[in-house]
């Protein structure tokens, strides 16, 4: 606003052009100079004696998200710099303080932009201050960076901490069920005692369930890898989701390609991946309809197989398939974040889980869902570690 209505000044605008003129026909040094101020990666703002512009560089527009009017050399900067007041009181402090700042910081709150700057003195040859000169650079990413960094401090510390506790809770909680165990056969006739600590045991386990996942969860991997047959670790997943959640009428259909190759894997923890998928999708059945389990060598794309490249690495893709309700596209980023559920009982941590080991094989995990019709997570493994190459 304030070019415009300078523009419609034509004194103002005279006067507001006639260095900026001069400057650009002539001296081919000014030209330089000129170009220099422009092309630095530093915001400069100088004004003289007066108050008036005399330069503005096209990054100190763009930290303030001002733009450039014709008539701006030459404008007060109290007028030109209305709208950022922080700027306007910066600027007024080079003919007042006897310390001009240096290396200081200025928090713009309408812009969100944090911006570090210096002031200093134009002087003549003579020693007369004739302007005065800002500096700044643009630090709202590097505050950002130091922010990100803070919050990998905390969550780092958040892990140990719940390790920690997790640990803790491990050995009352045994307690607790040893005990319960010995009291439940010292009334073996009193059906509303046994009730009772047939609850404590239940819920004791539960709890032992989830310190049990937090504590997979906050572990650093170390993979144990050897060859291994995927089928066999499908098969146990099996075995190990039924004893945490009853199957009942849930059919389980293995489609295991012929000739599979061995993979280098983690036997331990890719039963972990698949028991935790199977289990989900047992609780998401309510104890009807069908799981498909399927494992093939993955098909190279064919666009990879024409180019000259080396061939893809092969893989193992296994997907593990439900028709129960299906996820809603609302939850499928969420249902990864660490302690998300919708169970009353969950523990949130089952999918975090697969992801990390999966991330640590290398390996990819997909999920394609249709809200009542069912889920299907996909878990693409490397047939051979990087490891295993350089060795
Ligand atoms: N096969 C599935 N079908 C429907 N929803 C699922 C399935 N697998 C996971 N989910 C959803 O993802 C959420 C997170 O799963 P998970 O991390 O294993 O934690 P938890 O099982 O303790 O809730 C579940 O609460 C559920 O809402
Ligand atoms: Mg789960």
């Amino acid at each position: 606003m304030a070019a415009l209505r300078s523009l419609s000044d034509p004194a103002r605008r005279r006067r507001a052009q006639a260095p900026v003129r001069s400057v650009t026909a002539a001296d081919p040094d000014d030209r330089f100079f000129r170009h220099l101020v422009g092309s630095m990666r530093n915001g400069v703002i100088a004004i003289r004696r007066d108050g008036r512009l005399a330069l503005m560089n096209d990054e100190a527009y763009r930290i303030f998200a001002l733009t450039r009017g014709d008539a701006d050399i030459g404008t007060p900067f109290t007028e030109l710099f209305r709208r950022r007041p922080d700027l306007v009181r910066v600027l007024a402090g080079a003919f007042e303080l006897s310390t001009l700042p240096n290396r200081a910081e200025l928090r713009l709150k309408e812009l969100d932009r944090v911006i570090g700057y210096t002031l200093s003195l134009v002087r003549d040859e003579g020693g007369q201050t004739i302007g005065a000169v800002l500096f700044f650079k643009d630090l709202t990413q590097v505050e950002q960076m130091e922010e990100q960094e803070r919050l990998r401090d905390r969550l780092a510390s958040l892990g140990e901490m719940a390790a920690g506790i997790a640990h803790e809770l491990k050995n009352p909680l045994a307690g607790i069920e040893v005990m319960a165990g010995l009291l439940r056969r010292q009334v073996p006739d009193s059906p509303s005692a046994q009730s009772l600590i047939a609850d404590i045991l239940s819920e004791a386990k539960l709890a032992n369930a989830i310190v049990v996942e937090m504590l997979e969860f906050v572990r650093p991997i170390r993979l144990q890898v050897e060859r291994i047959d995927v089928a066999q670790v499908l098969h146990q997943s099996v075995v190990n989701a039924e004893s945490k959640v009853p199957r009942r009428g849930i059919t389980i259909v293995f489609e295991v390609a012929e000739g599979l190759p061995l993979i280098d894997a983690d036997a331990g923890q890719l039963c972990q991946v698949f028991t935790n998928l199977l289990t989900n999708a047992f609780e998401a059945m309510n104890g009807d309809g069908a799981v498909r389990l399927r494992a093939a060598l993955a098909e190279p794309e064919p666009d990879a197989v024409a180019s000259d490249e080396e061939p893809p690495a092969p893989s193992v893709v296994v997907d593990v398939i439900d028709n129960g309700p299906g996820i809603s596209p609302e939850l499928t980023d969420r249902i990864f974040n660490p302690f998300f559920t919708t169970k009353t009982t969950g523990s949130g941590l089952g999918l975090p889980i697969v992801r990390k080991i999966v991330d640590a094989h290398d390996g990819r995990l997909d999920l394609s869902s249709e809200p009542g019709r069912g889920t299907r997570f996909r878990v693409t493994l490397p047939v051979t570690s990087k490891s295993c190459w350089f060795t």
